[in-house]
């Protein structure tokens, strides 16, 4: 009977990108989304990369009855769960959607992996939990701090595991903290597609690249930095996708685990910097201002990579270029679809 990885949200930005890493890896993946803020066709463009389709169950992570028919049906062996609402400002606007979607969504899901005795869980948490960074580079132990609703809620599940790991032995549990994850797979056929205006630096950048927004905001450019923008740890999706596949062996091997890992680079980047970056990936001067400070925003932040090197045998190897350059292949990728899709369109009325 084939034993499946179970990727909650795997239809998502850094889900699709892990299934892409667990498949190369060797493993059967199944997927469950709700297809809330993604499509089902990202499936096809997997198997397009992989050359397999990861089984694709479209439903809730918070449906009970789901999940336990999901585990009894599937041999699972583990789950690596992004599934998960994730955009700070309307965290703040929609506080309950939030709670129920990351936290209830976190805890049925571990009850339904407790019933079927499923004890090996990857969870996405986020280097947000560090709040205002009292010292760099943020180490794991740094005190957490939420500053929005988005980020308690990976706080309260952090706490969830951490309480279940203790109650019962034989839970496997890593709980990775991104930094800033940007880049697409290389193909072009895989990455980030926010909806609306990107609240995000790299998806408004590769934007106004495309034409769509006519300029970048920037926002400040009175920090204590170097140039003055603030500085991010950003990481290739590729990267992260490969950190989850090492995350996964590093709890398979363990009798019991609950670790805390720093996903990033150890190495930050200002705005500035990131966009002559994607500059040369698109061969043009990008227009920008100087916009006040974002309210919430800190100057700097990137982490301290030496647990996740020490725990996993793991580190991030791709450059600032490479994540200019696949996202730009994606972008231009999708603004052709669209442009396809429409002249169809067209031709059809
Ligand atoms: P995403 O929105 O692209 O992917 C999340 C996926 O989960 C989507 O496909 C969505 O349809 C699905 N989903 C949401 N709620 C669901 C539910 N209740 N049931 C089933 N499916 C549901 O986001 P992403 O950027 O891929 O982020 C994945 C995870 O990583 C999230 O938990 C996010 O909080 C965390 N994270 C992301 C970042 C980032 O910058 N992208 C940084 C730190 C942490
Ligand atoms: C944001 C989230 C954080 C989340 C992270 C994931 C906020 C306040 N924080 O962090 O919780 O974990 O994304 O990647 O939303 N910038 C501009 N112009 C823009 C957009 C951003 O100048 O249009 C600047 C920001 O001020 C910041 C940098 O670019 O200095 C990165 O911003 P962003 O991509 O939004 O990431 P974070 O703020 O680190």
């Amino acid at each position: 009977m084939t034993s499946y990885v179970l990727v909650t949200g795997g239809a998502g930005f850094i889900g699709s990108h892990a299934i892409v890493a667990l498949q190369q890896a060797g493993h059967s993946v199944l997927v469950l989304d709700n297809l809330c803020n993604s499509e089902a066709q990202v499936m096809d463009r997997i198997a397009a990369i992989t050359g397999v389709q990861p089984g694709l169950i479209v439903g809730d992570v918070r449906d009970e009855t789901l999940l336990a028919d999901l585990f009894s049906r599937h041999n699972i062996q583990a789950v690596l769960h992004f599934a998960g609402l994730k955009a700070v400002g309307e965290s703040t606007v929609k506080p309950l959607e939030y709670y129920d979607c990351n936290v209830t969504g976190s805890v049925r899901l571990l009850q339904a992996m407790q019933s079927a005795n499923v004890r090996n869980f990857v969870f996405s948490s986020s280097a947000t939990v560090y709040g205002e960074p009292q010292h760099l580079p943020l180490t794991e132990d740094h005190p957490r701090q939420a500053t929005n609703p988005y980020g308690h809620t990976k706080i309260v599940v952090e706490d969830v595991m951490e309480a279940l790991y203790h109650s019962e032995p034989g839970w496997k549990m890593a709980r990775l903290r991104y930094f800033n994850p940007v880049g697409s797979h290389p193909s072009g056929l895989l990455g980030e597609a926010p909806r609306g205006v990107p609240n995000n630096l790299m998806p408004y950048v590769a934007q106004v690249a495309a034409g769509v927004r006519d300029r970048l905001h920037i926002f400040g450019n009175d920090y204590d930095t170097p140039d003055g923008t603030g500085i991010r740890d950003y990481i290739h999706v590729m990267d992260l996708a490969e950190g989850h596949v090492q995350a996964l062996h590093h709890c398979l091997a363990q009798q019991q685990v609950l670790s805390t890992l720093n996903l990033g680079t150890g190495r930050g980047h200002t705005v500035l910097e990131m966009l002559r970056a994607f500059e040369q990936a698109c061969g043009r001067e990008l227009p920008y201002e100087f916009m006040p400070r974002r309210p919430g925003d800190v100057a700097a932040c990137w982490a301290e990579t030496s647990t996740a090197e020490e725990c996993l045998g793991w580190r991030a190897t791709r450059s600032v270029e490479e994540m200019c350059s696949d996202a730009w292949r994606w972008t231009q990728r999708q603004y052709q679809l669209e442009d396809e899709r429409a002249k169809a369109a067209s031709l059809d009325s």
